[in-house]
């Protein structure tokens, strides 16, 4: 039987997830809340009983609600509805930092009621690529990545560009490119060194770079920018036989690797359009070759029913409390960074 579902906060995010679920057998939405009568009507609308307070809301016969509110409310609201006895899927980013994340998941603790975050973006073609590429190790060893989101149009104009209601593109974008990354390498963060931009909006960073070092000597560039007319690459990774680059939203890409022919560095200098290089100058054709990118298709409605079957009692959270925390601790860490002008160091010493 389908787990009954209710939403909180029926606005792009709330909507999207009741679309997404009309698709699966696991769960079933059957009302939602919103503070804005608008919102609630179109649940209605939609053929969804639409409670008039959270109070009906949480008093309903619903296993699980959907959190899908401005950032700010995601702590007091986790928590209501599990006190209530309901398990909980919290929108991202799940709290504002690691602290209201600790209290939240004591909750879950006392009240055993399953908690998780909708990290979906684990499921995002571009991501699933650069995985699966490492796994079957298609090119080698990263030494250097850079996981990137550029767009140009500012950020929208609504929470999202104020402070108190957990705005911003490090909770926003940010809490995503860290989750995947924090999932693909699987070694402790030592150090973070970060700079939040409020270019023009000036309550929050509307434009970030943070660079993250493991403790397998890995280091990654992640970086948020909205004011980018001419995008660079959503990935590029540096191995020392390889590189994998994926360029756009269509995930357009390739590998190239070393191939088996030695190339000889030339004696003399290569004079090229922008001037004389040795070091720099494109390697001879016949040395590489270019691979295609691997074919994936994820589908990220599998999280709706990892978390049903969790509920029912068998298997376990594929986004887990765990990687939560060490994500909340990343960002408590890259706002402190930009605080001090400093490098974060013993990020994660906690894991060693
Ligand atoms: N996982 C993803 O890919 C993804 C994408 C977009 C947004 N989100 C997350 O979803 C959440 C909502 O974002 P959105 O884009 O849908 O915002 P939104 O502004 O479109 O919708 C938020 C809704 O919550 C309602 N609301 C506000 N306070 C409330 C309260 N106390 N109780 C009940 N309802 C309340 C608002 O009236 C609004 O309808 C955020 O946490 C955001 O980070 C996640």
């Amino acid at each position: 039987m389908s787990i009954k579902t209710a939403i909180i906060g029926f606005g792009g995010m709330g909507s999207f997830h009741a679309d997404q679920i009309k698709g699966i057998n696991s769960l079933k939405v059957t009302g939602a809340y919103d503070i804005k009568p608008e919102r609630l009507n179109l649940a209605k609308e939609k053929g969804y009983k639409a409670y008039q307070s959270l109070d009906e809301c949480l008093a309903d016969d619903t296993e699980l609600v959907i959190i899908a509110t401005p950032n700010n409310f995601h702590k007091e609201l986790s928590i209501r509805a599990m006190e209530a006895g309901k398990h909980v899927i919290c929108e991202k980013p799940v709290m504002m930092n690691s602290e209201e994340l600790k209290e939240v998941l004591e909750v879950a603790e006392r009240t055993n009621k399953v908690f998780t975050v909708h990290q979906n973006r684990r499921w995002d073609r571009d991501f699933v690529i650069v995985k699966e590429a490492l796994e079957k190790k298609l090119i080698g060893q990263p030494f250097y990545i850079e996981s990137r989101v550029h767009g140009s149009k500012g950020i929208p104009g609504d929470w999202r560009c104020v402070k108190e209601a957990g705005g911003g593109m490090l909770l926003d974008w940010g809490v995503h490119l860290l989750d995947q990354i924090l999932w693909l390498v699987d070694s402790p963060v030592t150090e973070v060194y970060a700079h939040l931009l409020s270019v023009k909006f000036k309550d929050v960073d509307d434009n970030f770079k943070a660079v993250l070092k493991f403790k397998n000597g890995l280091s990654v560039l992640i970086e948020v920018c909205t004011y980018s007319f001419v995008p660079l690459p959503r990935w590029h990774i540096c191995t020392d036989n390889g590189t994998l680059v994926i360029n756009d939203w269509d995930c357009n890409g390739k590998i190239v690797k070393a191939n088996q022919v030695e190339f000889k560095w030339e004696e003399s200098i290569v004079y090229t359009s922008a001037g004389p290089t040795k070091t720099m100058a494109p390697r001879p054709v016949e040395t590489i070759d270019e691979l295609p990118l691997p074919n994936v298709n994820p589908d990220c409605r599998d999280y709706y029913d990892n978390v049903a079957d969790v509920i029912r009692g068998s298997g376990s959270l594929i986004v887990t409390h765990k990687q939560m925390m060490r994500v909340m601790k990343v960002i408590d860490a890259i706002f402190e960074s930009a605080r001090l002008g400093e490098c974060i160091k013993d990020v994660e010493a906690y894991e060693n």
